[in-house]
């Protein structure tokens, strides 16, 4: 069975579960169990970025490997020969949950993330009851000063996808490791409210967390995602066209979420698309058009009499002042067609090369 990629590069052979594949040189694993559709458990993996091999729950056997591999890491061979479930790797992989929610909170019930936190899924899954050893939750002291991202670090696996994506794909670094063995904490330099230390509130570290350490604030008790509907759009702010996932419950946008993959963005967002969208939901949003009245208050009108009132005034200032009295300014909101009719009509009808544009909002 063939699932390299088209692309014309040289290809190996390899065997998974039996089956005879074919992949790229430098194709991971679990590149390449994805394509064929066999789902391996992954908690530190991202594709947004390099893999880490910290959490140890993709571990798969390879033949003639000394011990289980992690198959976010390990790289293809020709000629290798993979086995992704046995009796050996459920175990080990339920002894990994096991040992994450030996010092996890317990607290799925009132977890911001619950229904969408991978540790749960993968405990069902594994059939995890509870720890063998016993149950020391961590304690670390909750902050939450941040506007846009709620933290609580008592939830944190210690995966490192938010250290990783705030360094490696935004280039700031306002996370890291802090302290050894159980009690370490994923925490900002000098333990400073991550607003002095660089944060630019993106919340990338928030689209990256798989469990519920670091959640959307400003949706915090609002609903949960299953009860939300879910839509794919593009973000309407500048250019770029990123897409994302708009959740909304009742008529009401609650949250923006990205997954690695989706769009040109890849799941990445900056912080207007991912936390700017509080306007959609505002009772100040002009949702009909306006137009003055005798008194010179604005009211609510229809389309033909707005733009009406547009034509009519536009003949008069062109007859009083001509075409150089008009200036147009046109929006990065819009698509590339609509900026070209807008600069069309502001110098075909119009009559003047008064035309600017708002690179980004
Ligand atoms: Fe492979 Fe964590 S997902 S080691």
């Amino acid at each position: 069975m063939a699932v390299a990629p088209e692309t014309g590069e040289r290809t190996l052979t390899l065997t998974v579960d039996g089956q005879e594949v074919k992949a790229i040189p430098g194709d991971t694993i679990l590149t390449v169990c994805r394509r064929l559709g066999i789902d391996i458990p992954t908690l530190c993996y991202d594709e947004r970025m390099e893999p880490y091999g910290g959490c140890r729950l993709c571990l798969v056997e390879v033949e003639g490997a000394r011990g289980p591999v992690p198959a976010c890491a390990a790289v293809v061979g020709d000629g290798m020969s993979v086995t992704t479930m046995s009796d050996k790797i459920f175990k080990l992989r339920k002894f990994v949950i096991e040992l994450l929610l030996s010092n996890h909170p317990l607290d799925c019930p009132v977890c911001e993330a619950a229904g969408d936190c991978r540790l749960q899924d993968y405990a069902w899954e594994y059939e995890v009851n509870m720890t063998p050893w016993g149950w020391h939750p961590k304690d670390f002291a909750t902050r939450d000063d941040h506007p846009n991202v709620a933290r609580n670090p008592n939830r944190c696996i210690n995966c490192g996808r938010c250290v990783r994506i705030c360094r490696d794909v935004m280039g700031i670094g306002c996370w890291g490791f802090t302290n050894r063995g159980y009690e370490t904490i994923i925490d900002t330099p000098y333990n400073l409210p991550l607003e002095q230390v660089g944060c630019v509130s993106c919340g990338q570290c928030v689209s990256a967390c798989p469990v519920g350490a670091l959640t959307h604030k400003r949706s915090r008790h609002d609903v949960r995602i299953w009860q939300t509907d879910k839509t794919d759009t593009i973000c309407p702010y500048c250019g770029v066209g990123c897409e994302f996932t708009a959740q909304t419950f009742r008529d009401r946008l609650v949250r923006v979420t990205t997954e690695p993959g989706q769009g040109i963005n890849n799941g990445n967002l900056c912080v207007k698309g991912r936390f700017g969208m509080e306007f959609v939901n505002s009772p100040d949003r002009l949702t009909t058009p306006m137009v003055r009245n005798e008194d010179g208050n604005l009211v609510p009108s229809t389309w033909e009499v707005a733009l009406d009132r547009v034509e009519q005034n536009f003949k008069r200032i062109k007859e009083e002042s001509g075409a150089e009295a008009f200036a147009g300014l046109a929006s990065a909101k819009c698509t590339n067609e609509d900026n070209y009719a807008f600069q069309k009509f502001m110098r075909g009808v119009i009559g003047t090369n008064n035309v600017d544009h708002c690179a980004r909002l």
